[in-house]
Order: structure tokens, then sequence, then C-alpha cells
């Protein structure tokens, strides 16, 4: 459920009207729902309550300062994969001691700037990131939290680009390692051993990876316990799916359904890191219609909203739903079929490449210049992997809340293009 809706065919985020925001703060423009936010993480705390876990909004999927403050107050905490993630939690008001710290690649730096933070624990993910945090940790004479990453070697059946629990992708260390690498650990008194760590990708639409995920690392940890390690945390990772076609994504339940119980049978502690399943329906991308043409026997709608914007499906041939915020045909509830009184066209950006595009062959009523369309899911890996290709400014984003909203990330300004730059 998300709180974007259609009255009298004209698209309402909350109770505010999205052509009303677009007018007031222009487009491209990114539109996220409180309540939706608030929505999606209470559904995770309410479905794992029996577990008390903690739950890490994962910054990366949306890192604006104005929807971790959201995430902040709703009682979550956060997964952070670097030192300007961990300080933006921080700007966000958060606890330190409840986020955990991912990432293949964290410098001394990084680490050092975490140890100094207090966080939960580091995910570690290569030996010789061990060493590293040892020696930072030494250095600072503290003892590191860890929990290691381990590579189950299961296949989570998402796009190539996003999974990464298969044996031969670049993160965590093999399994059948565990008990070396705990051995490890315990040996040195720079670090202490929290548990173990498991990130399957993203997005899953099944239940299936994580039942397998969940029963490899309860074996791992009860052969760690025999060996006489006291390992309580199992952190799962992210990876829920949700809604992007039509209603195929499963409720928070349903994965804790096949989590929680083992989980409980085995008294670990449970983290969890979910970022699109909680910002991914929360946001949409308002934008409008430059110029529509035929050409080559097909229609295209040229909006400004572009790949620097949202590269989601020039990167991983991502499907989002589009719909015009004026609709004369009410949204269908297949996306991907014939819609009668529409006809199929390519929705693209004004950017120089062939990839910038939103949809193609996408079915949509009749559209001409300056109507407004929204892009919807578009919260999550959105604003958050957009960059400033073509010389765009990055576009306002705006947080709605009941009949209420604020800008929490204005406009760039051409300024702001060459702001960094010196000659
Ligand atoms: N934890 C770890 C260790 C991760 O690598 C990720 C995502 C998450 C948690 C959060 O996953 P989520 O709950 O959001 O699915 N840019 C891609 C997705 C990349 C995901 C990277 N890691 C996309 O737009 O689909």
């Amino acid at each position: 459920m998300d709180h974007f809706n259609y009255r009298d065919r004209e698209l309402f985020c909350e109770d505010v009207p999205v052509a009303r925001l677009a007018e007031e703060y222009g487009t491209p423009l990114w539109v996220y729902s409180t309540r939706t936010l608030r929505h999606h993480l209470r559904q995770i705390q309410t479905a794992f309550a029996d577990v008390d876990p903690v739950i890490c909004y994962s910054v990366k999927a949306n890192s604006n300062l104005g929807i971790l403050k959201v995430m902040q107050e709703a009682g979550s905490s956060f997964d952070v994969v670097s030192g300007g993630e961990l300080y933006r939690v921080q700007q966000a008001g958060a606890d330190t001691t409840k986020v955990v710290f991912a990432g293949v690649g964290k410098t001394d730096a990084e680490i050092r700037q975490a140890l100094e933070n207090q966080v939960l624990m580091f995910n570690v993910e290569s030996e010789a990131e061990l060493d590293a945090i040892a020696e930072v940790a030494g250095a600072l004479s503290v003892a590191a939290p860890v929990a290691l990453r381990l590579n189950p070697d299961i296949d989570a059946k998402t796009h190539a680009k996003t999974t990464t629990g298969k044996k031969g992708n670049k993160f965590g260390m093999d399994i059948e390692r565990a008990a070396f690498l705990a051995d490890k650990v315990l040996a040195d008194k720079r670090l202490v051993l929290r548990g173990i760590h498991m990130h399957l990708g993203s997005p899953i639409l099944t239940t299936e990876p994580y039942a397998a995920a969940v029963a490899k690392g309860v074996e791992v940890v009860e052969q760690l316990r025999r060996k006489g390690h006291d390992t309580r945390w199992i952190n799962l990772g992210g990876g829920f799916g949700i809604h992007y076609r039509k209603q195929e994504a499963l409720p928070a339940a349903a994965y804790a359904a096949v989590i929680v119980p083992a989980i409980k049978a085995a008294g670990c502690r449970l983290a969890l890191e979910p970022g699109r399943f909680i910002v991914g329906n929360s946001g949409i991308l308002v934008s409008r219609v430059i110029y529509t043409k035929r050409e080559g026997g097909k229609l295209f709608i040229i909006q400004d909203a572009a790949m620097n914007d949202l590269v989601r499906p020039a990167m991983y041939d991502a499907f989002h739903r589009i719909w015009p915020v004026h609709a004369a045909v009410a949204p269908p509830e297949d996306f991907e079929a014939e819609i009668a009184g529409c006809e199929p066209a390519d929705v693209v950006g004004p950017i120089c490449e062939s990839g910038d595009y939103l949809a193609k062959g996408r079915w949509l009523p009749p559209l001409a210049r300056q109507d407004l369309i929204s892009t919807f899911s578009a919260g999550a890996y959105g604003m958050a992997m957009s960059s400033n290709y073509n010389s765009r400014p990055r576009a306002a984003e705006v947080l709605v809340d009941g009949a209420g909203h604020h800008l929490i990330r204005r406009r760039e300004t051409y300024d702001d293009l060459i702001a960094h730059e010196r000659f």
C-alpha cells in the first residue's frame, strides 16, 4: 500500500495534488510520502516484532536527510556503506551504536571514523579487512565489533548486477571458511565477534532464498557455539521486493514467516537492512512533456526527466509504471498489457544517448506538450544514483505529510554545477 492515488482522475500524494507541487517546485521533481515511509517501516517492525530485531534502513537506497530523519523518528536504525553515509546519519540524529557498517572496501580512515562513533558492528567482507580493522582498533586501544559477511552461495534470482550471494560475486567470504575466520577473530584481542551477515541480492520476490539463508546461518552459528564462541547476531541484509509492475511483491509478514521461527529457535539476535522495501514505493518522479514526435514508425514522448535522474531503466532494464498526473484514462491494473484509448510510446529524456529512456513501448493515453507524468516506485535508487550527466542540475525533492509538504533538497542551479571546479 502507498499514498499515491488518483482522485477524480488527478494524482495526489497523500492529500496534496501532485500538479500543485510541480507548479510550486518545478520539474523534474521527486515527491515522497511520509505516511508511506512510515507504513512500510512499520510493516517490517510489526512482522518481525517477536524477535525484537534491529532494523537498519539501508541508506544507499535514498540518503536524503529528510528521509533519514523520518526513519530515525520512526525508530529505525541505519545500514551505512561509507564514511559519507555515516556522516549523513549522524546529521539526522542517529544513535551510531545501533548502526551497522558494510561495504567491500572500507578504508582505514572510514574504519577509524566508525570506531570513534562506536558502531554496532562492521560487516566484514574479507580477511584483509579483518586485519585492517584489528590494526586500526589496536591503535585506538578499542576492540572492534565484527560480523563475518558470508557468501552462502544462494541464487536469489534477481538481476545479474544486483545479485550478491552467489559464489563468485565480489561480496563476503565463503561460508565454508566461517569457523576458521571466527577462530581468527577470537584469537585477536582487538576484535570481538558479534555474529554473521548475509545479503543475497535485491530485489527478491520470493521467500525461499531467505529460508535457505537463515538455515545456513543458523547452522554456522551452532557450529561456532559448539566450538565455544558466543555468537548472537544474524544479519540477513536487505532485498525485500516491492510492487514495480503491479501487486507482485510479498508483505513483510511472508519473509518474517520463514525467518522468525529459525532465529527464535537458535536464540539469536536479528538485524535487517531493508532499503527498497521502505522507500521504493514512497517516492515518484514527476516530469513534464517537452515534445512528442513520430519518427521511424514510433511515438516518442520527450519529457524533462532523464537517465541522469533515474538510471534504473537504462542500467537494469527496470520497469517503472508511468501514467499522466491528470489521467483522462483511468490507470490500468496491468501496465504491461494493451490498454484501450492508449498507444505504445517510448518515454525518453533529453540526454544524448539511446539508453536515455524511462520506458519503451509503453501503452499511454494521448499526451501533449506541458502535460505532467509520474514515474512510480522511484523512491529507491532514484535520486541516490542520479548524476549531473549532460550538465543537468539535479532535481528537487519534496516530502509530503498529510496536507503539508516541504522541500528536502532544493533544485540545483548552474552555479552548483561548477561550484567544485577550478581553472
Ligand atoms: N544490505 C546490503 C549489504 C546491500 O548490498 C543492499 C543493497 C541492501 C542491504 C539494501 O537492499 P534493498 O533492501 O534496498 O533491496 N541500485 C540497484 C540496487 C542495488 C542494491 C545494492 N545493495 C537498483 O536500483 O535496483
